[in-house]
């Protein structure tokens, strides 16, 4: 019998991410080191409600609740909610997908949780990394997957990958490599997180 693996889904925003793991993974039976798992995309959460992956979620048909953090009084109050409804969806994992919040070390300390982040950390750690990773004049440029802990992309590395920038490429070129190399490791690095599990 495959071991389940229920995960729930984060975001903020486009969703591409959040897209990708839900078509990789969502009710498939996937071989790594060889033991079997079936995966279930128990649902999303988004933070924003204009986010454009809420629709996609709902094209996929799974279930996105709406939880706005300006609905709430403070960090601490929006994170015991959603404290509360990913308890709710009982996973053994939370992946954060475009996920603009720093959370509390109490909603850290509750879950298991990874994130990706569009560049080699530790450089380049916030909100602008694919700019300040373009910018930087770095050769050498990539993606990382992390757990996460209250330290904003601060959490031990869970898989890098790194590709040679073309001095010739304009930051959409960059930004689409940058995120095409997220769609390859993503998986990878989900799988190899729940096998430490
Ligand atoms: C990605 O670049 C990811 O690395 C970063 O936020 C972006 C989300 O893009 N954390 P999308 O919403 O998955 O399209």
């Amino acid at each position: 019998m495959p071991r389940k693996i229920k995960i729930a889904i984060l975001f903020s925003g486009n969703g591409s991410n959040m897209q990708n793991i839900i078509e990789t993974f969502h009710q498939k039976k996937i071989a790594h080191e060889s033991k079997e798992y079936f995966f279930e995309i128990k649902g999303c959460v988004c933070n924003q409600k204009d986010a454009f992956g809420i629709t996609r979620a709902k094209n996929l048909g799974i279930p996105c609740l709406l939880l706005p953090h300006q609905d709430f009084a403070d960090r601490i109050s929006f994170d015991l909610a959603l404290e509360k409804e990913i308890k709710k969806m009982e996973v053994d994992l939370v992946v954060l997908a475009g996920f603009m919040r720093i959370l509390s070390k109490k909603f850290c300390d509750s879950f298991k949780i990874i994130n990706i982040h569009p560049s080699l950390l530790p450089k380049y750690k916030g909100a602008n990394a694919i700019i300040e990773s373009f910018e930087s004049g770095d050769r050498e440029v990539g993606v990382s997957v992390h757990w996460v802990n209250e330290e904003l992309d601060g959490g031990a590395i869970i898989l890098q990958k790194s590709f040679l920038r073309m001095p010739e490429d304009s930051l959409e070129v960059f930004s689409q490599k940058i995120h095409a190399l997220e769609y390859e490791i993503y998986p990878e690095a989900i799988k190899k997180a729940i096998a430490s599990l």
